[in-house]
């Protein structure tokens, strides 16, 4: 090749790494993609094909080298250049006045008034802290924190993850820039990652935060590449050169411009009053992030004032973290036992001692099924850690078997129900055991008669699960149509029971029978049948005789019933003593409007398009996503301006981030429902 063909492949290998760099900025740092993935790829196969071409001009910082080759033996330690500190804790508002106090007294020396102080507000991220280097603008070391002074080499795993700047952007670069962050694994990716290890017999992953330090320390980066990882940097180490910085928001921002990702949750504070607030909002927000954090960390803005107050046995004076509650414990199990559901599953429930977590004293945590308890090996005895999560059950999350007692057996399942001692049954390959009992079982029948009166079933105001026991204890209900004979006088009997209570809960019964006909069907609790198969089901069925009247291939017509589904549906109607339920609760009087035009197929959503995140509660995405097809819309899975609207169920991606910043309305779980019946408004 000759001299002048040889630069022009340099200058082409420059202009594509460039570009692409660029298009990763976009995409992992901005969340802001400006390229579709198509064009990416192009490029991307593009600069392959070339260095394939002409390997002699493969250079360490090209976007296809993110993966190289693993460390030999261990990992190597290795000093920052600035020590990396460690923060004190405040656990309660108290010591965050004391840490505000010594702050202001420090910087008063001299008899001068300070008055308030200026903070910037930070999520304290729950991840892996890593220090990185770069010299000439190109990252040269990646470090984990290690004691502090000196950490462990894990340059080749940082090297994998999108968000790390191979290069810095922008101009006026430092001769040598250490920059700190932490690395951590977004939920939606640490669930995924755990779904699929489930699904593939690997092995899964405790929590997000071990799962970021326990990737980054792997030797083979091929491995870190697999993981969904990413980072926030939130401050520097050493620096040589590099522009005049007056506050620590300044560094943040200028991070930014050199291409870091910052945590977009920063604020300026100013005094304790709006540092407590900030604590308070973002505690709100905090199972909502799609990533986890503990706290939050406040930092005395200006740099000037950080050098004064210099620091502290490895931590600043200038900063502290106010944590939330914890939300992961240790304690003991007492002992396992088995609760009955609706359809007589048997969930294995671990008896704990009591222990403060998530800001409440939890006592029983969940083991979901067998195959779940077998895999943690959960015994009586243990000590284990137990995790609650916002309004989330408490569970099981692991075993410490180095504290496990001698002499300890696996939990197996009863060979009889814990409720009625009918048989317990568990097919081959299943996880789920279940009594046979059905409606004779009281824990069925009352876990029945609460899903029937639910508020996306009837909708029976002030029937919760204790008037549902006391009926039955008293032997007035014993299947749901009993509901419909029940009579305000014979309620008067029941404990704490007034006149007044009774004529409310027989008008909300009363008021339950104008409905709809899914509301109905999902009402039946069909297994299988949750609350959208049931809203389909009514859609293509129209009324009930025609349903049970359906064979198989009828029910398969109905896009969310696959052959398992139909059988459940044909086994259900197929029971006398379930026909006689349906007809008894139709002969009371529950009815419902025939839905206008649907025999026309008018679909009101014709035209729209929509763009569906994070999880509902009714619904699957992938259901939602189906109904609105059906509906007549399209979903897409970016949001542009042709949007109509984003549809945000809990824990949100940034789409919802992106829908704000281009002016597309936001919609949730409520909005959607509207939309599918057609009452909407978008
Ligand atoms: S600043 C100057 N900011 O918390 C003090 N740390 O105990 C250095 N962390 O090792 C830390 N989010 O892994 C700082 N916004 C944040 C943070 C944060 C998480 C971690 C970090 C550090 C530990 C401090």
């Amino acid at each position: 090749m000759g001299e002048a063909d040889s630069q022009q492949v340099v200058l082409e290998l420059a202009e594509l790494r460039n570009l692409i760099e660029s298009h990763d900025h976009a995409y992992y740092v901005l969340d802001d993609p400006v390229v579709p993935d198509a064009e990416y790829d192009r490029l991307m196969r593009r600069l392959q094909d070339l260095e394939d071409a002409h390997p002699q001009f493969i250079t360490a910082d090209s976007p296809t080298q993110r993966v190289g080759v693993a460390p030999t033996g261990e990992l190597a330690d290795v000093r920052h250049g600035a020590p990396m500190l460690s923060l004190s804790n405040a656990l309660s508002e108290s010591e965050l006045l004391d840490f505000d106090r010594r702050v202001r007294e420090r910087l008063e020396s001299g008899g001068l008034e300070i008055g308030e102080i200026e903070y910037v507000a930070e999520p304290k991220l729950d991840g892996a802290a890593v220090n990185l280097r770069y010299e000439q603008g190109r990252l040269v070391l990646a470090a984990t924190r290690g004691d502090g002074q000196t950490g462990e080499d894990i340059t080749h795993n940082a090297r994998t993850i999108p968000a790390v700047p191979l290069r810095l952007r922008g101009e006026q670069w430092p001769e040598a820039l250490e920059v700190r962050g932490e690395v951590f694994m977004p939920r939606a990716g640490f669930d995924e990652y755990n779904r699929r290890a489930l699904e593939t017999g690997g092995k899964t992953l405790v929590n997000p935060r071990n799962a970021a330090a326990g990737s980054l320390r792997q030797l083979d980066p091929k491995l870190t590449a697999q993981r969904p990882l990413d980072v926030f940097f939130y401050g520097v180490g050493e620096i040589q050169g590099g522009p005049p910085i007056v506050t620590h928001g300044d560094t943040l921002e200028w991070l930014r411009e050199l291409g870091f990702k910052t945590c977009p949750q920063w604020q300026v504070v100013t005094g304790i009053g709006e540092c407590l607030n900030y604590h308070e909002r973002t505690g709100e927000k905090r199972n909502e992030l799609p990533y986890e954090i503990d706290g939050v960390v406040y930092k005395v803005n200006s740099l000037q004032d950080q050098a004064i107050l210099g620091t502290v046995s490895r931590a600043p004076r200038w900063a502290i973290a106010h944590k939330f509650p914890a939300q992961e414990e240790l304690t003991v199990v007492r002992t396992v036992e088995f609760q009955v559901g609706r359809t007589g599953a048997l969930t294995p429930l671990a008896r704990l001692e009591p222990v403060f977590v998530g800001g409440v004293t939890v006592s029983n945590a969940t083991l979901h099924n067998m195959d779940e308890l077998a895999r943690k090996d959960v015994r009586v005895g243990d000590t284990v850690i137990v995790r609650r999560a916002g309004d989330v059950i408490p569970e099981v999350v692991k075993v410490l078997h180095e504290r496990r007692p001698e002499e300890t057996r696996p939990v197996s399942l009863p060979e009889s129900c814990p409720e009625c001692g009918s048989e317990v049954v568990r097919p081959e390959g299943e996880a789920i055991a279940r009594c046979v009992g059905g409606l004779v079982c009281t824990a069925q029948l009352r876990e029945g008669i609460r899903h029937f009166a639910s508020r996306l079933a009837m909708d029976i105001e002030g029937l919760g699960i204790q008037r549902v026991e006391q009926l039955i204890e008293a032997g007035m209900v014993k299947s749901p149509a009993d509901l419909f004979d029940l009579r305000a006088e014979q309620l008067t009997e029941l404990e704490r029971m007034g006149p007044k209570s009774a004529d409310n809960l027989i008008s909300a019964i009363d008021r339950s029978k104008t409905t709809t006909f899914g509301r109905f069907l999902y009402a039946l609790g069909i297994r299988g049948v949750g609350e959208a198969t049931a809203a389909m089901l009514a859609a293509h069925f129209g009324s009930v005789d025609e349903l049970v009247d359906a064979d198989d291939e009828r029910l398969q017509e109905v896009d969310d019933v696959g052959p398992v589904v139909a059988a459940q549906i044909r086994a259900f109607f197929r029971e006398q003593h379930n026909r006689r339920i349906v007809e008894r609760l139709l002969a009371c009087g529950i009815d419902w409007p025939q839905p206008r035009d649907s025999a026309a197929g008018r679909k009101p959503l014709t035209g729209k398009t929509y763009v569906l995140t994070g999880k509902f509660e009714g619904m699957t995405r992938q259901q939602a996503k189906e109904r609105l097809v059906e509906s007549g819309a399209k979903v897409t899975g970016s949001v542009s301006k042709a949007t109509d609207a984003v549809i945000a169920g809990e824990r949100p991606g940034s789409k919802v981030t992106r829908a704000e910043k281009i002016g597309v309305p936001v919609l949730d779980e409520v909005s959607l429902r509207n939309l599918l019946r057609g009452s909407g408004e978008s």
